[in-house]
């Protein structure tokens, strides 16, 4: 146990916490404890995860099927900057900044499908490119030049299916850091499948306690007796060997609901993007992006086959779908808000089982840039 007063105050020093970071770093995984509480507490690391993480990495906004056709949109927000993700006329996918270039307002909402973007304060119009299309009683207005006005654009990357979008003009491409996880994804074809659903949802925890549970299959058995359990037993949970990028481990599947037994993957695409696929069927992911140090919003999606019930994704199978993933993962909700609770006392000093290297090769991912974001 910490002393409280040490708890309290500790938190908010990030170069105290740094150093305890990179001592942590420095452990090979069999010599490792699990990460220090403070990262999941401390609002200093919070702030450094924004300019260190979230301004800088390709982060997962949606799936392809969710704007099929040309004037599809829909918003999102990345670090706190507000987007458009439309598909253009000639089909391209393009992210715009959500911000009117008169004095600010925000053009869209939610989604749909549109021609125009049109703002709500005084009207200005854009293209799907984000060029600007029109501005009321602004034609004679002197150093007002209707051409040279568009959206800013934010740099954005489809891979296996996925927008991911990057707000650092100068990161590197994301599609040559998975390279080693295309192979895996191939037999699910998951950059061919259709929406099943998609759901928002809060947990008053931090992002990555959040993450790290999906990323590790080891409390299976504990937490998800009943529903994941079965059908993909604890002991045939196998960590494979992951890169500067991700995390993956495999998982076998019993079969089950009319699918076919066979081999699954959980992969995590950092900072926070994980990924359940597997089979010739499917495909569920979660972004966990942090509202404040101990509140999480979660945009989860389930993907099919289009012809996982013989002609399309009916009703029925969106509806059995949706209430089994609520069902474990209200299973995991209680776990890891209670976890998040305790954090600000827990001390490690306990090794991680091998089902859960996932989470340590994350913590070597998320330490080193905060070391390197800190030491500029
Ligand atoms: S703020 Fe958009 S038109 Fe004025
Ligand atoms: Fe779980």
């Amino acid at each position: 146990m910490k002393d409280t007063q040490n708890a309290s105050t500790s938190g908010d020093d990030p170069g105290e916490i740094l150093n305890k970071c990179r001592a942590w770093s420095e452990n090979t995984f069999e010599n490792a404890v699990v990460m220090p509480s403070e990262l999941y507490t401390s609002e200093a690391i919070a702030a450094l995860e924004r300019t260190a993480i979230f301004s800088k990495e390709w982060i997962c906004v949606g799936r392809e099927e969710q704007v099929p056709n040309s004037g599809d949109f829909f918003t999102a927000t990345v670090n706190e900057y507000p987007l458009i993700i439309v598909r253009d006329k000639d089909g391209t996918l393009l992210a715009h900044a959500n911000i009117c270039r008169h004095r600010g307002m925000r053009l869209a909402e939610g989604s749909g499908n549109t021609k125009v973007f049109s703002c709500p304060y005084h009207a200005w119009t854009y293209n799907l490119n984000g060029s600007l299309r029109g501005a009321p009683f602004m034609q004679d207005v002197a150093g007002f030049d209707a051409r040279s006005v568009r959206l800013p654009e934010v740099r954005l990357e489809c891979w296996q299916g996925f927008i991911y979008v990057c707000l650092d003009r100068d990161a590197d491409r994301l599609a040559p850091r998975l390279e080693g996880l295309v192979g895996k994804m191939a037999e699910s074809s998951v950059d061919k499948l259709e929406l099943v659903f998609l759901d928002t949802v809060e947990y008053a925890c931090n992002w990555k306690v959040l993450l790290e549970n999906f990323c590790e299959s080891y409390h299976l058995f504990c937490v998800h007796r009943e529903t994941l359990e079965p059908m993909s037993p604890t002991k045939k949970v196998k960590v494979l060997n992951g890169s500067d990028g991700w995390n993956l481990h495999r998982l076998d599947y019993n079969p089950h609901d009319g699918v076919d037994a066979h081999t699954g993957y959980i992969a995590a695409v950092y900072p926070n993007h994980a990924i359940s696929f597997g089979g010739k069927t499917g495909l569920l992911w979660i972004t966990p992006t942090p509202l404040a140090v101990d509140r999480t919003r979660v945009t989860l999606g389930v993907s099919s086959a289009p012809d996982i019930d013989g002609g399309g994704i009916g009703e029925a199978f969106r509806k059995k779908s949706r209430e089994f993933v609520a069902e474990f993962l209200s299973e995991d909700k209680e776990i890891i808000e209670a976890v998040q609770k305790n954090l600000p006392v827990f001390e490690p000093t306990q090794p991680y089982c091998d089902k859960e290297r996932t989470n340590w090769e994350f913590g070597q991912y998320l330490v080193k840039r905060l070391l390197a974001e800190a030491a500029q």
